[in-house]
């Protein structure tokens, strides 16, 4: 199978920024999208790059109803000397896959989606920021489209591809941002949808993210469900503390997501011989550890937001202030190894890049 290939016509492609230091992060979307069919007796059919438009859904189609909706995130990152790559994009495929599994939605063919995804990047070549740190987004959906209202795995299902250039994440660019500790909201529960990239794990996010908001945090650092004892994930990101010598990060309990980068940072660490954990790691551990001044560092990982240092944690009326403030010396890093590792400036020394230019 291949996908079909309908470009925009030169008048019908949209300006580009020109300046790409002031980019925000995920208004802006490029000329072309990719759409693939899936129907229970036929399977995937009909992949299609076109031109970026509207979607026509049947109001009663089940995404609307009962969530079942799935996606991944990825960027394709250029360098000054215009050399294109992708960070690990079959993993993201798989992913999907292993979300698709958990909700009874149908696996795509990894190789395939990706032959796709590289041929829609390269017909957008021109939207990816030839910068550092500004790159073009990627954000693979499927959602269910059988028009029904029974409560039942849907039998048909859309899958596309949208991109956009994007800048930073969050507004503070790489600077510590400050996050609180919600007891009254969680995101997932174990045995739940907590560890697939499932957008009713963001729905359920909202509320708490709007809270923490408005007390002047930019994120929620989220407690188990069952104990509210132990973290679990920072806003839309996994998290790391850093804590005496030892970096750890909460174990894949069933209710975290295996996050991309969160394997990326654990590898490099073990590389640079940091003593890393992924375990329990309780709230009152993260405090006693601030206490006697042996919290070095914490910072969140994720695609959108690459590495995220954290300031101030605000926990049961108080704040703490995490390395005063400031982003530590590991965040700092991390940061621009894996950025370097990104953009193609340093030896990929596990693999990870896929160039899509020579
Ligand atoms: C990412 O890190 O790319 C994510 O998927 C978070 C997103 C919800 C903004």
């Amino acid at each position: 199978m291949q996908p079909r290939i309908t470009k925009a016509s030169p008048d019908a492609m949209k300006p580009k920024p020109t300046d790409v230091s002031k980019l925000g992060f995920g208004q802006i979307f490029t000329d072309h999208f990719f759409t693939m069919k899936y129907h229970i007796n036929k399977g995937w059919y009909d992949p299609v790059i076109e031109p970026y438009r509207s979607l026509k859904l049947d109001p009663a189609s089940m995404c609307f109803h009962y969530a079942q909706e799935i996606f991944e995130s990825l960027k394709a990152y250029k360098n000054q000397n215009g050399m294109v790559y992708l960070f690990r994009p079959a993993d993201n495929f798989h992913r999907m896959n292993a979300s698709a599994r958990r909700l009874c939605m149908p696996e795509v063919d990894v190789d395939f989606t990706l032959r796709c995804l590289k041929n829609l990047v390269l017909l957008d070549n021109d939207w990816i920021p030839k910068a550092t740190g500004p790159a073009l987004y990627i954000r693979a959906v499927m959602i269910a489209t059988e028009p029904a209202v029974s409560v039942h795995p849907s039998n048909e299902y859309l899958f596309y591809i949208i991109m956009g250039p994007v800048g930073a994440y969050y507004p503070q660019g790489f600077n510590p941002t400050k996050i609180y500790v919600t007891r009254e909201y969680v995101r997932a529960v174990r045995g739940g949808i907590g560890a697939c990239k499932a957008a009713g794990n963001y729905a359920a996010s909202l509320k708490a993210g709007e809270a923490a908001s408005k007390m002047g945090y930019s994120q929620v650092l989220w407690l188990d469900a069952l104990e509210l004892k132990y973290v679990e994930e920072v806003g839309t990101s996994n998290i790391f503390f850093l804590i005496g010598d030892e970096l750890i990060t909460p174990n894949l309990s069933g209710s975290i997501l295996p996050g991309i980068t969160r394997d990326s940072v654990i590898k490099m660490a073990k590389l640079w011989n940091m003593k890393v954990s992924e375990r329990p790691l309780s709230i009152d551990e993260i405090m006693s550890a601030q206490s006697k001044g042996n919290l070095k560092e914490a910072f969140a990982s994720g695609t959108a937001a690459i590495i995220s240092p954290i300031g101030q944690i605000f926990y049961e009326g108080k704040e703490y202030v995490v390395n005063d403030g400031k982003t530590g010396t590991v965040s700092k890093k991390l940061y621009n190894e894996l950025l370097q590792i990104q953009y193609g400036e340093k030896e990929d020394l596990f693999g990870w890049r896929v160039p899509l230019t020579e």
